[in-house]
Protein backbone atom coordinates (compact mmCIF):
# COMPACT_ATOMS: atom_id res chain seq x y z
CA UNK A 1 0.00 0.00 0.00
CA UNK A 2 1.42 3.42 -0.92
CA UNK A 3 1.70 6.25 1.61
CA UNK A 4 -1.15 8.03 -0.17
CA UNK A 5 -3.33 4.94 0.15
CA UNK A 6 -2.46 4.60 3.82
CA UNK A 7 -3.32 8.24 4.37
CA UNK A 8 -6.69 8.01 2.72
CA UNK A 9 -7.76 4.51 3.70
CA UNK A 10 -9.43 4.77 7.05
CA UNK A 11 -11.09 2.49 9.48
CA UNK A 12 -14.65 3.51 10.10
CA UNK A 13 -14.85 2.76 13.82
CA UNK A 14 -18.60 3.01 13.99
CA UNK A 15 -19.13 0.30 11.38
CA UNK A 16 -15.89 -1.58 11.81
CA UNK A 17 -15.26 -1.55 8.06
CA UNK A 18 -12.22 -0.52 6.11
CA UNK A 19 -13.34 2.36 3.94
CA UNK A 20 -11.71 4.24 1.07
CA UNK A 21 -13.44 7.57 1.18
CA UNK A 22 -11.47 10.67 0.33
CA UNK A 23 -10.17 11.36 -3.18
CA UNK A 24 -7.35 13.86 -2.83
CA UNK A 25 -4.79 13.02 -5.47
CA UNK A 26 -4.39 10.81 -8.50
CA UNK A 27 -1.54 9.17 -6.56
CA UNK A 28 -4.27 7.57 -4.41
CA UNK A 29 -4.91 5.08 -7.24
CA UNK A 30 -2.80 2.07 -8.23
CA UNK A 31 -3.36 0.20 -11.51
CA UNK A 32 -5.91 -2.17 -9.95
CA UNK A 33 -7.86 0.74 -8.45
CA UNK A 34 -7.84 2.44 -11.84
CA UNK A 35 -9.07 -0.61 -13.71
CA UNK A 36 -11.85 -1.05 -11.17
CA UNK A 37 -12.82 2.62 -11.39
CA UNK A 38 -12.94 2.44 -15.20
CA UNK A 39 -15.10 -0.71 -15.07
CA UNK A 40 -17.39 1.11 -12.71
CA UNK A 41 -17.56 4.11 -15.09
CA UNK A 42 -18.42 1.71 -17.93
CA UNK A 43 -21.22 0.23 -15.82
CA UNK A 44 -22.51 3.76 -15.20
CA UNK A 45 -22.77 4.17 -18.99
CA UNK A 46 -24.39 0.74 -19.54
CA UNK A 47 -26.94 1.12 -16.79
CA UNK A 48 -27.76 4.83 -17.25
CA UNK A 49 -31.39 5.25 -16.25
CA UNK A 50 -31.64 1.76 -14.70
CA UNK A 51 -33.47 1.95 -11.39
CA UNK A 52 -30.76 0.01 -9.55
CA UNK A 53 -28.32 2.77 -10.49
CA UNK A 54 -30.57 5.73 -9.97
CA UNK A 55 -31.20 4.72 -6.36
CA UNK A 56 -27.63 3.83 -5.34
CA UNK A 57 -27.09 7.05 -3.39
CA UNK A 58 -30.61 7.54 -2.06
CA UNK A 59 -30.39 9.10 1.43
CA UNK A 60 -26.91 10.54 0.69
CA UNK A 61 -26.22 14.24 0.35
CA UNK A 62 -23.38 15.61 -1.76
CA UNK A 63 -22.24 19.22 -1.38
CA UNK A 64 -20.25 21.04 -4.06
CA UNK A 65 -18.15 23.71 -2.35
CA UNK A 66 -16.43 25.92 -4.91
CA UNK A 67 -14.02 28.74 -4.01
CA UNK A 68 -13.04 29.04 -7.69
CA UNK A 69 -15.06 29.21 -10.89
CA UNK A 70 -16.01 26.04 -12.71
CA UNK A 71 -18.38 24.82 -15.39
CA UNK A 72 -17.58 21.21 -16.31
CA UNK A 73 -16.33 19.93 -12.95
CA UNK A 74 -19.10 21.43 -10.90
CA UNK A 75 -21.96 20.54 -13.23
CA UNK A 76 -20.75 17.00 -13.83
CA UNK A 77 -20.21 16.24 -10.13
CA UNK A 78 -23.66 17.61 -9.39
CA UNK A 79 -25.30 15.64 -12.22
CA UNK A 80 -23.33 12.52 -11.27
CA UNK A 81 -24.69 12.71 -7.72
CA UNK A 82 -28.25 13.32 -9.00
CA UNK A 83 -28.07 10.42 -11.49
CA UNK A 84 -27.28 8.13 -8.56
CA UNK A 85 -30.17 9.43 -6.48
CA UNK A 86 -28.29 11.69 -4.03
CA UNK A 87 -29.47 15.07 -2.81
CA UNK A 88 -27.15 17.86 -3.87
CA UNK A 89 -26.41 21.30 -2.53
CA UNK A 90 -24.08 23.92 -4.02
CA UNK A 91 -22.08 26.56 -2.21
CA UNK A 92 -19.81 29.05 -3.94
CA UNK A 93 -17.54 31.60 -2.31
CA UNK A 94 -19.69 34.36 -3.78
CA UNK A 95 -23.12 34.31 -2.21
CA UNK A 96 -22.32 32.36 0.97
CA UNK A 97 -20.94 33.10 4.44
CA UNK A 98 -17.44 32.53 3.01
CA UNK A 99 -17.84 36.12 1.76
CA UNK A 100 -18.38 37.17 5.42
CA UNK A 101 -15.07 35.64 6.44
CA UNK A 102 -16.16 32.19 7.59
CA UNK A 103 -13.21 29.78 7.81
CA UNK A 104 -13.07 26.65 5.69
CA UNK A 105 -13.30 24.42 8.77
CA UNK A 106 -16.41 26.24 9.99
CA UNK A 107 -17.99 25.87 6.55
CA UNK A 108 -17.14 22.15 6.52
CA UNK A 109 -18.55 21.73 10.04
CA UNK A 110 -21.75 23.44 8.92
CA UNK A 111 -22.12 21.10 5.94
CA UNK A 112 -21.59 18.10 8.24
CA UNK A 113 -24.16 19.41 10.75
CA UNK A 114 -26.62 19.64 7.85
CA UNK A 115 -26.04 15.99 7.03
CA UNK A 116 -23.70 16.10 4.01
CA UNK A 117 -21.98 12.77 3.33
CA UNK A 118 -19.52 14.05 0.71
CA UNK A 119 -17.98 17.41 -0.04
CA UNK A 120 -16.68 18.06 -3.54
CA UNK A 121 -14.31 20.98 -3.06
CA UNK A 122 -12.42 23.32 -5.39
CA UNK A 123 -10.05 25.79 -3.78
CA UNK A 124 -7.24 28.10 -4.95
CA UNK A 125 -4.70 26.87 -2.36
CA UNK A 126 -2.55 23.87 -3.34
CA UNK A 127 -2.55 21.15 -0.68
CA UNK A 128 -5.70 22.35 1.08
CA UNK A 129 -7.78 19.34 -0.03
CA UNK A 130 -5.61 17.04 2.06
CA UNK A 131 -6.01 19.30 5.11
CA UNK A 132 -9.78 19.45 4.61
CA UNK A 133 -9.90 15.65 4.35
CA UNK A 134 -8.05 15.18 7.62
CA UNK A 135 -10.31 17.76 9.27
CA UNK A 136 -13.37 15.81 8.08
CA UNK A 137 -11.88 12.45 9.05
CA UNK A 138 -14.58 9.81 8.72
CA UNK A 139 -17.44 12.30 9.08
CA UNK A 140 -17.69 12.85 5.30
CA UNK A 141 -15.78 12.09 2.13
CA UNK A 142 -13.73 14.87 0.59
CA UNK A 143 -13.43 14.80 -3.20
CA UNK A 144 -10.84 17.20 -4.52
CA UNK A 145 -12.21 19.12 -7.51
CA UNK A 146 -8.93 21.03 -7.97
CA UNK A 147 -6.66 22.66 -5.40
CA UNK A 148 -4.61 25.58 -6.73
CA UNK A 149 -1.77 24.30 -8.92
CA UNK A 150 -1.77 21.06 -6.91
CA UNK A 151 -4.01 18.25 -8.08
CA UNK A 152 -7.21 17.66 -10.03
CA UNK A 153 -7.74 13.93 -9.71
CA UNK A 154 -11.19 13.66 -11.30
CA UNK A 155 -9.94 15.49 -14.42
CA UNK A 156 -6.82 13.29 -14.59
CA UNK A 157 -9.01 10.21 -14.20
CA UNK A 158 -11.47 11.22 -16.90
CA UNK A 159 -8.58 12.01 -19.24
CA UNK A 160 -6.99 8.62 -18.55
CA UNK A 161 -10.38 6.92 -18.99
CA UNK A 162 -10.86 8.69 -22.34
CA UNK A 163 -7.42 7.53 -23.53
CA UNK A 164 -8.07 4.02 -22.18
CA UNK A 165 -11.32 3.92 -24.22
CA UNK A 166 -9.75 5.39 -27.35
CA UNK A 167 -6.77 3.02 -27.36
CA UNK A 168 -8.91 0.06 -26.19
CA UNK A 169 -6.91 -0.43 -23.01
CA UNK A 170 -3.54 -0.49 -24.84
CA UNK A 171 -1.83 2.53 -23.30
CA UNK A 172 1.61 1.12 -22.45
CA UNK A 173 4.31 2.51 -24.75
CA UNK A 174 1.97 5.04 -26.43
CA UNK A 175 3.37 8.53 -26.70
CA UNK A 176 1.30 11.49 -25.53
CA UNK A 177 2.40 15.09 -25.98
CA UNK A 178 1.04 17.68 -23.57
CA UNK A 179 1.45 21.28 -24.72
CA UNK A 180 0.99 24.47 -22.76
CA UNK A 181 1.14 26.12 -19.38
CA UNK A 182 2.33 23.18 -17.31
CA UNK A 183 3.65 25.35 -14.49
CA UNK A 184 0.23 26.61 -13.41
CA UNK A 185 -1.73 23.47 -14.29
CA UNK A 186 -3.11 21.06 -11.70
CA UNK A 187 -4.44 18.95 -14.58
CA UNK A 188 -0.96 18.06 -15.79
CA UNK A 189 0.18 17.04 -12.29
CA UNK A 190 -2.72 14.60 -12.00
CA UNK A 191 -2.17 13.40 -15.56
CA UNK A 192 1.56 12.78 -15.18
CA UNK A 193 0.96 10.35 -12.31
CA UNK A 194 -1.80 8.44 -14.11
CA UNK A 195 -0.28 8.32 -17.60
CA UNK A 196 2.95 7.00 -16.09
CA UNK A 197 0.99 4.43 -14.09
CA UNK A 198 -0.33 3.12 -17.43
CA UNK A 199 3.17 3.09 -18.95
CA UNK A 200 2.65 5.91 -21.45
CA UNK A 201 5.60 7.98 -22.66
CA UNK A 202 4.78 11.58 -21.77
CA UNK A 203 6.28 14.53 -23.65
CA UNK A 204 5.64 18.01 -22.28
CA UNK A 205 6.17 21.12 -24.41
CA UNK A 206 5.95 24.86 -23.90
CA UNK A 207 8.10 27.93 -23.34
CA UNK A 208 10.80 27.61 -20.62
CA UNK A 209 8.71 29.85 -18.35
CA UNK A 210 5.83 27.30 -18.46
CA UNK A 211 7.76 24.05 -18.70
CA UNK A 212 10.73 24.36 -16.35
CA UNK A 213 13.30 21.57 -15.90
CA UNK A 214 11.87 20.51 -12.54
CA UNK A 215 8.97 18.83 -14.38
CA UNK A 216 11.21 16.06 -15.72
CA UNK A 217 11.38 14.08 -12.43
CA UNK A 218 7.55 13.99 -12.42
CA UNK A 219 7.84 11.49 -15.27
CA UNK A 220 8.14 13.27 -18.63
CA UNK A 221 10.50 14.43 -21.34
CA UNK A 222 10.68 18.18 -21.79
CA UNK A 223 10.61 20.05 -25.11
CA UNK A 224 10.55 23.71 -26.00
CA UNK A 225 10.07 23.23 -29.75
CA UNK A 226 6.60 22.08 -30.79
CA UNK A 227 7.73 20.16 -33.86
CA UNK A 228 10.11 18.01 -31.79
CA UNK A 229 7.51 17.35 -29.11
CA UNK A 230 4.75 16.37 -31.56
CA UNK A 231 6.99 14.15 -33.65
CA UNK A 232 5.32 10.71 -33.73
CA UNK A 233 2.79 11.49 -30.98
CA UNK A 234 -0.08 9.00 -30.65
CA UNK A 235 -2.22 11.57 -28.81
CA UNK A 236 -1.95 15.27 -28.00
CA UNK A 237 -3.32 17.24 -25.06
CA UNK A 238 -3.54 21.04 -24.92
CA UNK A 239 -3.42 22.90 -21.61
CA UNK A 240 -5.12 26.22 -21.06
CA UNK A 241 -3.00 29.30 -20.67
CA UNK A 242 -3.85 29.99 -17.00
CA UNK A 243 -3.82 33.77 -17.20
CA UNK A 244 -5.43 34.16 -13.76
CA UNK A 245 -2.50 32.36 -12.08
CA UNK A 246 0.36 33.90 -14.04
CA UNK A 247 2.49 36.87 -13.24
CA UNK A 248 2.47 39.25 -16.20
CA UNK A 249 5.30 39.15 -18.71
CA UNK A 250 5.76 35.37 -18.88
CA UNK A 251 4.90 35.41 -22.58
CA UNK A 252 5.40 38.19 -25.13
CA UNK A 253 1.83 38.11 -26.50
CA UNK A 254 -1.04 35.69 -27.08
CA UNK A 255 -0.46 35.95 -30.83
CA UNK A 256 3.18 35.00 -30.49
CA UNK A 257 2.31 32.13 -28.13
CA UNK A 258 -0.11 30.78 -30.75
CA UNK A 259 2.53 31.05 -33.47
CA UNK A 260 5.05 29.07 -31.38
CA UNK A 261 2.89 26.63 -29.43
CA UNK A 262 -0.66 26.82 -30.79
CA UNK A 263 -2.07 23.41 -31.75
CA UNK A 264 -3.64 23.39 -35.22
CA UNK A 265 -4.94 20.66 -37.51
CA UNK A 266 -2.09 21.35 -39.97
CA UNK A 267 0.56 20.95 -37.28
CA UNK A 268 -0.91 17.70 -36.04
CA UNK A 269 -1.15 16.38 -39.62
CA UNK A 270 2.45 17.40 -40.27
CA UNK A 271 4.12 16.13 -37.12
CA UNK A 272 1.99 13.76 -35.06
CA UNK A 273 0.96 10.19 -35.99
CA UNK A 274 -1.87 9.98 -38.56
CA UNK A 275 -5.24 10.61 -36.88
CA UNK A 276 -3.68 11.36 -33.46
CA UNK A 277 -6.56 12.69 -31.33
CA UNK A 278 -6.58 16.04 -29.54
CA UNK A 279 -7.71 16.57 -25.94
CA UNK A 280 -8.26 19.69 -23.82
CA UNK A 281 -9.62 19.80 -20.25
CA UNK A 282 -11.49 23.05 -21.00
CA UNK A 283 -12.21 25.86 -20.79
CA UNK A 284 -10.41 26.60 -24.08
CA UNK A 285 -8.79 29.80 -25.20
CA UNK A 286 -9.66 29.34 -28.86
CA UNK A 287 -7.00 30.77 -31.16
CA UNK A 288 -4.41 30.74 -28.35
CA UNK A 289 -3.45 27.21 -27.23
CA UNK A 290 -5.74 25.52 -29.78
CA UNK A 291 -7.31 26.52 -33.10
CA UNK A 292 -11.08 26.26 -33.48
CA UNK A 293 -10.66 24.05 -36.55
CA UNK A 294 -8.79 21.46 -34.49
CA UNK A 295 -10.98 21.77 -31.39
CA UNK A 296 -14.12 21.18 -33.48
CA UNK A 297 -12.64 18.56 -35.85
CA UNK A 298 -14.95 15.53 -35.53
CA UNK A 299 -12.25 13.09 -36.65
CA UNK A 300 -9.67 14.35 -34.17
CA UNK A 301 -11.25 16.02 -31.19
CA UNK A 302 -12.00 14.04 -28.03
CA UNK A 303 -12.88 17.21 -26.14
CA UNK A 304 -16.64 16.58 -25.96
CA UNK A 305 -16.00 12.93 -25.16
CA UNK A 306 -13.84 14.07 -22.21
CA UNK A 307 -16.79 16.09 -20.89
CA UNK A 308 -19.30 13.24 -21.17
CA UNK A 309 -16.80 10.78 -19.70
CA UNK A 310 -16.42 13.21 -16.79
CA UNK A 311 -19.98 12.43 -15.79
CA UNK A 312 -19.30 8.67 -15.77
CA UNK A 313 -15.98 8.89 -13.93
CA UNK A 314 -17.45 11.21 -11.31
CA UNK A 315 -20.33 8.81 -10.74
CA UNK A 316 -17.75 6.08 -10.23
CA UNK A 317 -15.82 8.31 -7.80
CA UNK A 318 -18.96 9.03 -5.77
CA UNK A 319 -19.76 5.33 -5.56
CA UNK A 320 -16.18 4.62 -4.45
CA UNK A 321 -16.37 7.38 -1.86
CA UNK A 322 -19.81 6.66 -0.40
CA UNK A 323 -20.70 2.99 -0.96
CA UNK A 324 -17.42 1.14 -1.64
CA UNK A 325 -18.85 -2.08 -0.21
CA UNK A 326 -21.36 -2.18 -3.12
CA UNK A 327 -18.73 -2.09 -5.88
CA UNK A 328 -18.37 -5.89 -6.39
CA UNK A 329 -22.13 -6.21 -6.75
CA UNK A 330 -22.36 -3.32 -9.23
CA UNK A 331 -19.57 -4.82 -11.32
CA UNK A 332 -21.42 -8.12 -11.46
CA UNK A 333 -24.57 -6.57 -12.98
C1 LIG B 1 -9.25 22.72 -15.38
C2 LIG B 1 -9.05 23.29 -14.00
O1 LIG B 1 -9.93 23.96 -13.46
O2 LIG B 1 -7.99 23.04 -13.48
N1 LIG B 1 -10.55 22.83 -15.87
C3 LIG B 1 -11.41 21.84 -15.60
O3 LIG B 1 -11.58 21.43 -14.47
N2 LIG B 1 -12.04 21.29 -16.66
C4 LIG B 1 -8.30 23.26 -16.37
C5 LIG B 1 -8.22 24.74 -16.53
O4 LIG B 1 -8.86 25.52 -15.84
O5 LIG B 1 -7.44 25.13 -17.38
Amino acid sequence: MTTAERTHRMIDDAHGISDTRHCISSADFNVDDLRQLFQLAEQCARFAGDERFSSLLNNKTVATLFYENSTRTRVSFELAAKRLGADTVHLSADGSSIKKGETLNDTLDTLIALGCDAVVMRHPISGIAKKAASFLGSRAALLNAGDGCGDHPSQGLLDAFTLHQYFKGELAGKKITIVGDALHSRVIRSNLVLLNTFGMEVHVCGPVAFVPKHFAPLGCLIYHKLEDALNGADAVMALRLQQERQQSGLIASLGEYHREYGLTLDRLKQWAKPNAPIMHPGPMNRGVEISSTLADCPQRSLIRRQVSNGLLVRQALLIRALIPQTIPEILSW
